[in-house]
């Protein structure tokens, strides 16, 4: 079988197991390290709605569920993918369909995917998109655009879907202690804003060379968005003090917090997942920490024993779409609902673990005000002991993704 080949069944398998509920996260590790696979589920994620309004307009009757995931291989091909010619592509696809689904399926791509090819070389994808409705000129799914329509002014509104609609950059924050990269050739010293702290962060330039690197191979960077760096630093932690870490998996803000410690103090990290608690495990792999499987709204901790708390809760990602593509079509109010809830009762239970003068870091990678400001305005409004010091909310751009924290102090 041929590469192409061996791609689209890759791609096709796994767009099959998106539309049945899996999620990109989900799904991203079994594509492993091929860069190619990995390159087109991330672009057709992204691109979902303008592919299908093609495939729509090139089809001649309805078209079969079962034969969507390779039509937008190959009109992803035709359209954003470079490397395969157009014939080649619509043959890989045909080939495909005709041994799965039979020579009339065949026959069917086959069509289709003519029609498109015919419609780029006339140059008429443009004009067919301009007048497609708004959520498919902004790449984004009908729900969001709704909902962003009544926050944002429509400059405002496409900036953001503009920036959604870019490929995050690879950025690397270099771990505390770690000697500043000698070579920095396949890395780019990114300047953040205050709330970064002192974090040092580098956008790679060739994540070939960075991932054969010697400093990389020792552990010195850690992949991460510099928007995550901005909880951690508004907990402040400091040499000494009792940590918990109650939605921490996969770590990359454990990681920090272990750093600010040093090795004097406590660090308990929690998380419901069990699976997602092994990455914790191997990202502080070295450094001092007590690792559970807990649910943060049921903490089997002692109450008032913690000098900081960080809760960076389940949310509904909508600041991170860069990286998680599948989320703009995925967001419901109906889903949002629920995270709320689930919030909320981590929040509730969350304050009790602190100790008189202990301070809570709640946090999302969501810009949705219910999950981040409303949800603190709830908590304070409430009548627990806990005061707001500071907030702030990152919109995503092209340095970083988005992101909320606000900083609470128990009286
Ligand atoms: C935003 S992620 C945390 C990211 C992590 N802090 C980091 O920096 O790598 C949210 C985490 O909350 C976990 N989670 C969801 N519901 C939970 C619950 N009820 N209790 C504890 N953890 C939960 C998820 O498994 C997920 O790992």
């Amino acid at each position: 079988m041929s590469v192409p080949d061996k791609a689209l069944r890759a791609t096709v398998g796994l767009l099959e197991r998106w539309e049945q509920g899996a999620s990109l996260a989900d799904l991203l590790p079994d594509i492993g390290g091929d860069r190619i696979v990995h390159n087109t589920v991330l672009t057709i994620l992204r691109t979902l709605a303008s592919l299908d309004v093609l495939i729509d307009s090139a089809s001649a009757g309805k078209v079969r569920k079962r034969l969507r995931p390779v039509l937008r291989w190959g009109t992803c091909q035709a359209l954003y993918m470079q490397g395969l010619p157009d014939a080649a592509a619509v043959d890989v696809c045909v080939r495909y369909a005709r041994r799965r689904f039979g020579r009339h399926q065949g026959a069917y791509v086959n069509a289709v995917l003519r029609n498109i090819t015919a419609v780029i070389r006339a140059g008429s994808v443009e004009p067919l998109l301009a007048a497609a409705p708004l959520h498919v000129r902004l790449g984004l799914g009908p729900e969001l655009v709704r909902r962003w329509e009544k926050r944002f002014p429509p400059d405002e509104l496409a900036d953001l879907a503009g920036v959604l609609q870019q490929n995050a950059p690879l950025t690397v924050r270099l771990r505390a202690g770690a000697p500043v990269p000698s070579d920095p050739d396949s890395l780019a010293c990114l300047r953040l804003p205050d709330w970064a702290g002192d974090a040092s962060f580098y956008i790679s330039t060739d994540a070939h060379a960075l991932f054969r690197s010697a400093e990389f191979a020792r552990g010195d960077f850690y992949v991460q968005d510099p928007s995550t760096a901005m909880a951690p630093r508004m907990l402040d932690v400091q040499p000494g003090e009792r940590v918990a870490d109650l939605c921490a998996a996969p770590g990359g803000k454990s990681v920090m917090l272990a750093e600010a410690l040093g090795r004097a103090g406590m660090l308990a990290c929690a998380d419901r997942s069990c699976r997602r608690m092994r990455r914790v495990r191997e990202n502080l792999a070295g450094d001092d920490a007590c690792l559970i499987v807990a649910d943060a709204a049921r903490a089997p901790f002692e109450r008032g024993s913690f000098d900081a708390v960080l809760l960076d809760v389940p949310c509904s990602n909508t600041g991170v779409i860069r990286r998680r593509p599948d989320v703009r079509w995925r967001f419901s109010t109906r889903q949002l609902r629920e995270l709320v809830d689930l919030q909320r009762r981590i929040l509730a239970e969350s304050a009790g673990l602190l100790r008189p003068g202990g301070r809570i870091v709640y946090s999302t990678c969501s810009i949705e005000p219910e999950e981040n400001g409303e949800q603190v305005r709830w908590l304070t409004e409430g009548g627990t002991p806990l005061r707001l010091v500071t907030e702030r909310e990152l919109l995503p751009c092209k340095t970083h993704d988005g992101a909320y924290a606000a900083l609470l102090i128990r009286d």
